[in-house]
């Protein structure tokens, strides 16, 4: 693999430190957030997607007010990548951006994202939904028919308060319809998300977003792909997987299904391993983790609520870093964006 595009693009000002390891979240701001958002004379009667976007990202640059969306300066030449179904890095681009650009494109017309917060990549990447789709947005009930045609943003999110402040800004933003938020830790919803929904089977998302806690991504992945909401055709974005990082997570959609098969052979670890951490050269950050799920694979958080994935290690992904800021801080970053490719008959 190639080393990981050096980006020419002056980085985002910073607006803030640093957050790691301060209280950067769930002091009263979403719900300030909230409220400020609705004060706005100009957020009311239907302004529009982006002029929401603007005012979160406005309220995030002040004091105390870091807030941890995507923003929209992440990633690197997705649309491209998965329009060409063949990943490779091209140059650094905008995530927010180019992931809107794949459901414009019409080929994503259902997505699944873990981690609401306060709504600013659901709106970011389910505007275009409305206009693509008009006749076929969720959450119309489903009857459970494979056959129905259907396009939404499903998105799940721990926190009721986040929730709650994720479905005001979706409302000001005219999606209140097309984003269906899901309350709950993220597994079990996973686990129970073709019955709370009614989903059909079989059924894949097109595009899976992971943007939750980090220990999660890889049980989640396992969980998502045992249950079918992921199969060959789906597009896996899993954001930070540099700032804080996540090897586990890295090892196992760079594994190929020969690697995943050995690890399943092991017992499940008992206490949680020690964390590896990112190598320390960025320019090993695209191609590290590539030897075979790390052992950190075969331990379940508890955050999972008891619900543990083994996964499908039959599925193959062609995976790719896309590198990026956060929207705050400045630091590098960068989004896994994973292709599921096809199904491996051993
Ligand atoms: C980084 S934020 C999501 C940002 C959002 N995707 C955006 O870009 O605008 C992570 C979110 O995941 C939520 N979260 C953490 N653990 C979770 C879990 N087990 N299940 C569901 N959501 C969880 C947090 O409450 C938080 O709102």
């Amino acid at each position: 693999m190639a080393p990981v595009a050096i980006d020419e693009r002056p980085a985002p000002p910073k607006y803030h430190e640093p957050v790691q390891g301060t209280v950067y979240h769930g002091d009263g701001r979403e719900e300030a957030l909230l409220k400020h958002l609705q004060s706005l004379p100009e957020l009311q009667n239907n302004p529009g997607t982006q002029p929401v976007l603007d005012a979160i990202h406005e309220f995030g640059k002040g004091e105390n007010r870091y807030l941890m969306s995507v923003g929209d300066t992440k990633g690197t030449g997705i649309e491209k990548l998965i329009n060409e179904k063949k990943p490779k890095v091209s140059g650094q681009a905008r995530v927010g951006a180019d992931i809107a650009g794949l459901i414009t494109s019409g080929l994503m017309k259902l997505v699944l994202e873990l981690g609401s917060y306060v709504g600013y990549s659901a709106i970011c990447f389910a505007r275009h939904l409305p206009k693509l789709h008009p006749d076929s947005i969720y959450p119309a009930n489903w009857t459970g028919d494979v056959n129905e045609d259907k396009a939404g943003y499903i998105s799940l999110e721990k926190s009721e308060v986040y929730a709650a402040t994720a479905r005001g800004a979706l409302e000001l933003a005219g999606l209140g319809d097309v984003v269906k938020i899901v309350t709950g830790s993220s597994t079990p919803s996973l686990k129970n998300l073709r019955k709370t929904l009614n989903l059909p089977r079989p059924l894949k998302f097109d595009m899976v977003f992971i943007d939750h806690l980090k220990p999660l991504y890889t049980n989640d992945l396992k969980v998502m792909e045992e249950e079918g909401l992921v199969a060959p055709g789906t597009i896996i974005v899993a954001d930070n997987v540099v700032k804080p990082g996540n090897p586990p997570y890295l090892s196992y959609v760079r594994a190929t299904p020969a690697q995943k098969r050995a690890m399943l052979d092991r017992p499940p670890l008992k206490t949680q391993p020690a964390t590896t951490p990112n190598p320390a050269d960025a320019n090993d950050w695209e191609t590290a983790f590539c030897d075979g799920p790390l052992e950190e694979t075969l331990w379940t958080p508890d955050e999972s609520d008891g619900v543990t994935g083994r996964g499908d290690p039959d599925l193959v992904y062609s995976s790719e870093m896309i590198g990026g800021w956060d929207p705050y801080t400045g630091e590098r970053d960068a989004c896994e964006v994973s292709v599921c490719l096809r199904k491996e008959s051993n």
